[in-house]
């Protein structure tokens, strides 16, 4: 993903900046491990803990670690990211992508995670960017007008409700500070992938699209639904995985602080 290569790039410069040895790396919030992976390839010399709440989504790392080349690197480890993190050790790098906020209090967190970090260690954060939001790009034409904009306000509507008050709008320069980090980078992450899509990036659509039916039932009238599931299908003639005029848009914000 070019996001998340895009990132460890910048975190790599600033560790070679700072003459930081990098031994042992933390995923927080990791899911199925994509960034522990791609951590572990970046920084050969260290390993790397996949670190979720989620046990079956951690069932996933191994394997995917394996078929990239680091599978004796890379580890799982269950953990809550709002309950004390003393057992998960010390760390050079902590990546927290898209989690922190799923937390009641970023703030404590990050403390935490601040704590865990070695004198001189790298917190990387990856947080909602200020631009593109949804799975379909802004004009995409498909189905009865304004389709894609009722899809798109009804997954904010959906994950705003399911997210801890103003968690979309987090002040995060304001809240390392507060949790005693100096940010030492920060900037936006975006991705714009031209039509035709190759089938990776398909994929990645169909995905976000079939997340989103759930979202989306009672926020929807039947037409929109309707649109929406043959969009999200593996085989209708209409699924994005057919549709040559799809663009990929993402957009995410990027920040790097230090534990001094
Ligand atoms: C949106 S996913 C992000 C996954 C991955 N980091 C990424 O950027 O694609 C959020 C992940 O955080 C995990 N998560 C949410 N709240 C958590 C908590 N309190 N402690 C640990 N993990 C948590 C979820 O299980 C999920 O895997």
């Amino acid at each position: 993903m070019p996001i998340i290569a895009g990132a460890i790039a910048r975190i790599a410069a600033a560790a070679q900046a700072d003459g930081l040895t990098v031994d042992r790396i933390l995923d927080v919030g990791s899911g199925p491990g994509v960034a522990a992976v791609a951590l572990a390839a970046a920084f050969p010399g260290a390993s790397a803990v996949a670190v979720d709440a989620s046990a079956p989504l951690l069932d996933l790392v191994h394997d995917r670690a394996v078929a990239h080349g680091v599978g004796e690197r890379v580890h799982t480890e269950v953990a809550d990211l709002e309950q004390p993190l003393d057992a998960l050790g010390a760390a050079d790098i902590v990546w927290a992508s898209m989690v922190l906020h799923h937390v009641a209090s970023p703030v404590d967190t990050l403390r935490q995670l601040h704590d865990v970090l070695r004198p001189g260690g790298l917190l990387a954060i990856v947080e909602f960017g200020p631009g593109a939001r949804g799975s379909l790009p802004t004009g995409f034409d498909v189905g009865n007008d304004g389709f894609v904009d009722r899809h798109r306000a009804a997954v904010t509507a959906a994950v705003t409700e399911h997210l801890p008050p103003g968690a979309m709008t987090l002040d995060w320069p304001a809240l390392l500070a507060d949790a005693g980090f100096a940010v030492v980078d920060s900037g936006e992450l975006a991705l714009s992938v031209p039509a035709p899509l190759d089938d990776t990036a398909r994929r990645y659509v169909l995905q976000g699209l079939q997340m989103s039916q759930r979202m989306a039932v009672d926020r929807l009238g039947a037409d929109d639904l309707a649109t929406l599931a043959a969009l999200a299908s593996e085989d209708d003639a209409h699924s994005v995985l057919r549709r040559d005029d799809l663009t990929l848009e993402v957009d995410r914000s990027f920040f790097l602080a230090r534990r001094d």
